[in-house]
């Protein structure tokens, strides 16, 4: 049944493999910034802690006398007025870490491999968050419209995500900008990433989708970003294009569809152990 329908094999087959090695490849990449953005607030944890022990051995001083003079009580007021304010830094520097460490846990979940009904905007946003570091010398536009839950394999539309805005960022000198455009069309949702980078050469628009295609200095696992963004969204029975104005960015459209093919409409509905039969009518659905 499989051999008769190569082009339709469904999500278990070595794409999967395929994008798990490019996660992995991304997540190596990210990991010098991720430490970085972590090693902030954490200094600024630490930093603090020392001001807390100093304050806390201030105040211990003062109540270390039987009576505490009127100059002691002002000492003592200024001295909880800076931890209350330290305590807020260190909440701020806590959520900052917490909130990095669950968008990790989001984008890489192995038990998220499943299909599902999903926010994109959220995986958008936690791409953007694991790409805060690289990101930081672009301003990200976000223009999202309303967005309906999508049926699709949230692990792999953020690796599409990853991909499109590492591509853009990495077209994008300092001080450009990124722009996602998010949109319900009918049956379809349309997500837009532009931007003000160097563009694509009109000879090269029609290549750039192929395995192997890269004009970046020949690195491990170059030019399969676009190739593997392309087999995911194939997969989701979607679309994804590029438009391009040389030397004034370019812009990648993906659209997913709301009504998914039967087959990913099984796995959303019913339990994942479903038999091969249901494969076959799926498949014969959809022929
Ligand atoms: N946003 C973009 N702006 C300009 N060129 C791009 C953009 N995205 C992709 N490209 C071009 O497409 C090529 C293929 O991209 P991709 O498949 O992600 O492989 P890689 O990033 O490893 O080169 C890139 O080398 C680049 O020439
Ligand atoms: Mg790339």
């Amino acid at each position: 049944m499989r051999s008769d329908a190569p082009a339709d094999a469904g999500f278990d087959d070595p794409l999967a493999d395929r994008v798990n090695e490019a996660r992995l490849a991304t997540l190596g990449l990210l990991v010098a910034g991720l430490v970085h953005e972590i090693n902030t607030p954490l200094g600024a944890i630490n930093s603090n802690h020392d001001v807390l022990r100093r304050a806390l051995g201030k105040l211990q001083d003062i109540l270390a006398d039987e009576v505490v003079e009127p100059h002691e009580l002002d000492e003592v007021r200024r001295i909880v007025r800076a931890v209350d304010g330290i305590l807020r830094v260190n909440d701020l520097a806590v959520e900052r870490m917490r909130g990095l460490v669950s968008n990790l846990r989001n984008f890489g979940r192995i038990d998220g491999s499943g299909t599902d009904m999903a926010d994109l905007h959220e995986g958008i946003d936690s791409t953007l968050a694991i790409l805060a570091h690289e990101l930081r010398p672009i301003s990200v536009v976000k223009e999202f419209g309303e967005l309906p839950r999508v049926p699709c394999r949230p692990q792999q539309v953020n690796q599409v995500f990853m991909n499109l805005l590492m591509n853009a960022r990495q077209a994008t000198p300092d001080g450009g900008s990124i722009t996602i455009r998010t949109a319900r069309l009918g049956d379809a949702v349309q997500v837009q990433i532009s931007d003000t980078g160097a563009g694509i050469p009109s000879g090269q628009l029609g290549r750039i989708f192929e395995p192997g295609f890269t004009t970046r200095d020949g690195r491990i696992g170059m030019g399969l970003g676009l190739a593997i963004c392309r087999q995911i969204v194939d997969r989701h029975g979607g679309r994804l294009h590029a438009a391009s104005e040389p030397g004034r960015g370019a812009t990648f459209t993906l659209h997913l569809p709301l009504v998914q093919p039967p087959r990913i409409e099984e796995t959303v509905q019913r339990s994942p152990d479903r038999t091969e039969a249901s494969h076959d009518e799926a498949n014969s659905d959809t022929r």
